[in-house]
């Protein structure tokens, strides 16, 4: 059977089984399958697929029918200007988490010696992404997962910029390194009870999801401990939830910090907040 054949078959399975993408992810499955790129798939559409490649792609395309995300089967996902290796121990990076690197580079200019903070680093898609951008930079990365802070490392390593992160495998509430000029965190902000509503989500590690009972219990740690390690000046850059503006706002002022700038997501959602620490 022809490759076209076989992309028709899966596109009938996924759409059948309402993944939306159901065009884009065959061509990727096959484009794993054959190990070509997808354009090379796309060129050769009446060149006939062997027995174990066609077992190999419709294997795939099962997984892809659960709605098991393509990130995890491709074991990779572009973010900002480059591909990070995932797996199902973090979180998939998201595009709407770009406006949290592109935020941190306003406050550092190219020949800056900054040091950065980085909490819940899960892959390393955030502090990797800032300072391949900021060459004089370094960073401290914290995750309470042990496999989080595996592939981060192993990201870290493909990047070239292990020399200028540390990792430690440990609680926000636990950490009192040092003093930085910026801290930054993606940290699970989503309220408990809701997860199980998230469909695809589900596939992703409870632990970079769960934000407790009210989805705040860990940005209210992170802010806490920001307050302590920030240098006065410091500014702490948080992605939170599209409806969690107003708590955290005022958890903020709470805590002395003052608010910048609220800045909304692709969607026109409210998705990252950045606050300076003022005493
Ligand atoms: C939403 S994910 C963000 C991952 C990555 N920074 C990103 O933006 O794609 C949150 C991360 O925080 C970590 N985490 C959860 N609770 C934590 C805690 N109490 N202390 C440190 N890290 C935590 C999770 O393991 C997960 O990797």
């Amino acid at each position: 059977m022809k490759i076209l054949d076989n992309l028709n078959d899966g596109y009938k399975i996924l759409k059948e089984n309402n993944i939306s993408s159901y065009k884009i992810d065959c061509e990727i499955l096959m484009s794993i399958t054959l190990n070509i790129p997808r354009e090379e798939v796309l060129l050769n559409l009446a060149k006939n697929l062997k027995k174990e490649e066609r077992e190999k792609y419709f294997d795939l395309i099962n997984r892809r029918k659960k709605n098991e995300p393509i990130a995890y089967i491709t074991k990779n996902k572009s973010f900002w200007r480059d591909i990070f290796i995932t797996n199902k121990n973090v979180l998939i990076p998201r595009p709407d988490s770009e406006h949290l690197v592109e935020q941190t580079l306003r406050f550092i200019k190219k020949d800056q010696a900054k040091r950065i903070l980085d909490v819940g680093v899960g892959s390393g898609c955030l502090s990797i992404s800032i300072l391949k951008e900021r060459p004089y930079c370094k960073c401290d990365a914290i995750d309470s997962s042990k496999n989080a802070i595996k592939l981060a490392k192993t990201n870290a390593n493909l990047h070239q910029i292990i020399d200028r992160i540390k990792f430690y495998k440990r609680d926000v509430d636990n950490f009192y390194n040092d003093k930085y000029d910026l801290i930054i965190s993606n940290p699970p902000y989503i309220n408990r009870h809701k997860i199980k509503y998230l469909g695809a989500v589900n596939y992703e590690p409870k632990i970079a999801l769960d934000g407790g009972l009210d989805g705040l219990e860990i940005i209210r740690k992170v802010i806490s401990k920001s307050k302590q390690l920030l240098k006065i000046n410091g500014k702490l850059i948080l992605e939170i939830g599209y409806d969690q503006k107003y708590k955290v706002t005022n958890f903020l002022k709470e805590k002395s910090f003052f608010i910048n700038k609220i800045i909304k997501d692709y969607g026109n959602n409210t998705r990252c907040i950045v606050s300076t620490k003022i005493n």
